[in-house]
């Protein structure tokens, strides 16, 4: 090992976070809701090198694949990030996390009397992206914009 990387081993079978802005893969943990209590096996690398980014974190999950609301999550903080599937030690599917323009029950509206906030009614966050960078959207019951990253 040259110095200047760091090494952590492959995983045989979960997924792969790749691509996540340096810096930020605590956040997508936070996001995911992996804590370290559900004793899933997670490696995390922070600030190693990356061809395309300088900088870039990796979040490995050994026997975690993730569902579509979590990859629109970590779209919120990762917008380029690439998501690795690991079956038997290959990488079966890669591609990249993509938010939809319309998003449901993913950020919430941070005003207080919208309607999508009031918990009798039975009506969930709806918002439209209307900026990538920085990450803009508009609740679609108030017109309320909120700015994620
Ligand atoms: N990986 C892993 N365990 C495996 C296979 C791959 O942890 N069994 C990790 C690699 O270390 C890498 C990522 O998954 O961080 C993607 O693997 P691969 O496609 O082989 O790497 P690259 O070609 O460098 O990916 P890209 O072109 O997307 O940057
Ligand atoms: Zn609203």
């Amino acid at each position: 090992m040259s110095s200047g990387t760091l090494t952590v081993s492959k995983i045989m079978n979960g997924t792969v976070i790749d691509h996540i802005p340096a810096g930020r893969a605590l956040d997508v943990l936070r996001l995911l809701g992996i804590t370290g209590k559900e004793k899933l096996r997670v490696a995390v690398l922070m600030n190693v090198e990356s061809q395309k980014l300088g900088r870039k974190d990796i979040i490995k999950i050994e026997g975690k694949f993730l569902e579509a609301k979590e990859l629109d999550l970590i779209a919120l903080v990762a917008p380029n990030a690439t998501i690795n599937i690991i079956e038997n030690y290959e990488v079966k599917k890669k591609f990249k996390v993509r938010l939809p323009e319309i998003v449901e029950d993913l950020v919430r509206c941070p005003n207080t009397t919208c309607i999508s906030n009031k918990e009798r009614e039975p009506v969930k966050p709806r918002h439209r992206k209307i900026r990538e960078d920085p990450l803009e959207f508009e609740c679609l019951y108030c017109g309320t914009i909120v700015r994620v990253s």
